[in-house]
């Protein structure tokens, strides 16, 4: 597989952007966030999307310009209109307005209507935990998740992140979709050339399929925890507890009432979305460092296989991911 320079993907991500009329600041924000999925292996939500979005602006679906603006506000809770805008430009007004929030309150929850899609989920919920605070951050999506007996999509992949910072520089981050999993994996299987798992995909007959262009084009994916026999209700669930917060308490389109590949003329995609940040401060004292006990606890377990060690959510993998991109790139600068 051909290897570009990690700043080189930047630029032409930012470029690409910014000649949709995105500002440059935006631009930058935006492409810091999809280099992040590349970086750490969810190649679903990096380059991959930048067509996506460049679509988006370019039909007017998203403004390049928008700019999100307070509807209602509590010394806690706020209500923002996105004013359709690029996701990372609601998302970093959302979840900076919700650590404010926290910061004076101890808690911020800030709920988004017409805003667009916004990435990888835990990239919010890491914001709020770099400055010290629990986040959580939740979208809704497209209809591409089957709820558990029906033939047809109704919810979104609507992602869940929560992170939170433990002692000696640890985190936690929990981020995934509701769904067994996000439709652009499904993309890299396509471009890949292989099959799909079990549990992942419905065909348009109602059944599992394994092949993903199959999968793509009839649009079902199945909840997490794959069909009922596998408990993938519980996925199904915690979809649709993600769509109350993200559109029925913000007023944006819900999951079903929008197309998932491609936003009729004139349309906004008008996705709803949920930023929190909480001050562990308020709580009992010692929460870094019994979070750190967890994660140190759940690190040492004995491991089923000794090559593969059990891993805290998130944070190891990715961490790994991360240190292996850099590292690739510094031996063949030295070379
Ligand atoms: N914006 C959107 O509309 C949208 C929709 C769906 C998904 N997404 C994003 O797509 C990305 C991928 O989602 P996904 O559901 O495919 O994630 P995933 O299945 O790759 O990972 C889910 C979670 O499990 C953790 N994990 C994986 N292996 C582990 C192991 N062995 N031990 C412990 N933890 C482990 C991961 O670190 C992650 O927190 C996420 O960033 C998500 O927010 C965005």
């Amino acid at each position: 597989m051909p290897e570009v320079q990690m700043e080189e993907v930047r630029r032409f991500m930012k470029e690409c952007l910014e000649a949709t009329g995105v500002p440059g600041t935006e631009a930058t924000e935006h492409a810091a966030l999809l280099l992040q999925a590349d970086c750490t292996g969810h190649y679903s939500h990096g380059l991959n999307r930048l067509e996506f979005y460049v679509k988006d602006l370019e039909t007017g679906a998203t403004n390049p310009k928008g700019e999100p603006r307070i509807l209602k506000e509590t010394a806690a809770t706020a209500w923002v209109d996105g004013g359709d805008g690029l996701g990372a430009t609601v998302g970093n007004f959302c979840m900076d307005l919700a650590i404010k929030k926290a910061k004076e309150s101890g808690i911020g929850w800030v709920a988004a209507k017409g805003s667009n899609h916004f990435g990888m989920a835990g990239w919010w919920a890491q914001r709020a935990e770099k400055s010290g605070y629990i986040g959580m951050a939740f979208t809704n999506s497209s209809p591409l998740l089957v709820p558990t007996r029906s033939k047809d999509g109704a919810l979104g992949t609507n992602p869940i992140a929560m992170a939170a910072p433990a002692s000696g520089g640890d985190s936690i981050l929990v981020d995934m979709s509701s769904s067994a999993v996000a439709m652009g994996k499904v993309e890299v299987k396509i471009h890949e050339g292989k099959p799909l798992p079990p549990g992942w995909a419905m065909g348009p007959d109602g059944k599992m399929t394994h092949d993903p262009q199959v999968a793509f084009d009839s649009g079902r994916l199945y909840p997490l925890g794959g069909v009922e026999e596998t408990s993938g209700y519980k996925g199904y669930c915690l979809s649709a507890m993600n769509e109350v917060f993200c559109s029925s308490l913000s007023g944006a389109k819900a999951s079903h009432q929008r197309p998932w590949d491609e936003t009729r003329p004139g349309e906004h995609p008008n996705l709803g979305q949920v930023f929190v940040a909480i001050d562990p401060g308020c709580f009992a004292p010692g929460f870094g460092e019994r979070l750190a006990d967890c994660l140190q606890h759940w690190r040492n377990l004995p491991p089923v296989d000794p090559s593969l060690p059990v891993l805290a959510p998130r944070r190891d993998k990715e961490r790994q991911h991360a240190e292996e991109t850099r590292n690739r790139w510094e031996n063949r600068l030295r070379t």
